[in-house]
C-alpha cells in the first residue's frame, strides 16, 4: 500500500509509468474521499502525460479499462469499476453548448477528468482538482506535476 496522498502535492515524475502510479495515487485518495462527484482538471501542453495520469486513475476506479486520447470523441466513459469514470478531451471542442451535447451537465455520479478544461470556463464546478504537468529543463521525459484542491465557493485568503 501506497501512503495516501495530502494536497497539495507536488512531484517530479522521470516516466510515462511513474506519471501512471501517481494517478493511482491519486485515485486511492479520491476514492477515500467518497464524493459521489470528483471533478479533476488536467492542465499541461500537448504531450505533456496527461492522459497517462488519467490511465494511472483508471487502472485503480475502473480496472481493465482501455485509456486512450479522446481528442477525436470529446468523452470516453470507463465502467470497468464501481466508480464511473468520464475522460473529456476538450481540445477541440467548440463552446460550452457542445459541451451539452456530450451529456456532460447530467453527469450525477463518478469522476470527471477533463483534458483541456480552460477551453470551458463558465462549466467547471466550483470544487475541483488540478493535476498540472509541466516539461522541465531536464530531459525528454521528465515532468513536475503538482495536485491541488479549489473551492471557488470558499476561497483561501
Ligand atoms: N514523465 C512522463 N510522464 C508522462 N508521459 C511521458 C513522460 N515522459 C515521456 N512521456 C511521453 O509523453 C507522452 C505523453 O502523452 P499523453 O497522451 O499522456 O499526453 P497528453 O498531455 O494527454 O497530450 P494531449 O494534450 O495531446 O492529449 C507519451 O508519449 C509518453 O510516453
Ligand atoms: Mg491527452
Amino acid at each position: 500500500m501506497q501512503p495516501l496522498l495530502t494536497l497539495p502535492h507536488t512531484a517530479l515524475s522521470r516516466s510515462e509509468e511513474e506519471t501512471e502510479a501517481l494517478g493511482a495515487a491519486f485515485a486511492a485518495l479520491l476514492a477515500g474521499r467518497g464524493e459521489p462527484l470528483s471533478f479533476v482538471a488536467l492542465e499541461g501542453d500537448l504531450g505533456a502525460g496527461k492522459t497517462a495520469f488519467v490511465r494511472g486513475v483508471a487502472s485503480v476506479l475502473s480496472p481493465g479499462s482501455r485509456v486512450q486520447s479522446p481528442t477525436f470523441a470529446l468523452l470516453r466513459e470507463y465502467r470497468g469499476g464501481g466508480t464511473p469514470l468520464y475522460h473529456f478531451d476538450l481540445y477541440r471542442i467548440a463552446d460550452e453548448d457542445d459541451l451539452a451535447t456530450t451529456g456532460y451537465f447530467d453527469i450525477e455520479e463518478g469522476v470527471i477528468l477533463a483534458e483541456w478544461s480552460g477551453r470551458i470556463p463558465g462549466a467547471l464546478p466550483p470544487h475541483r482538482y488540478t493535476v498540472r504537468l509541466e516539461r522541465t529543463e531536464n530531459g525528454e521525459n521528465e515532468r513536475s506535476i503538482t495536485i491541488k484542491e479549489t473551492d471557488d465557493d470558499h476561497p483561501r485568503t
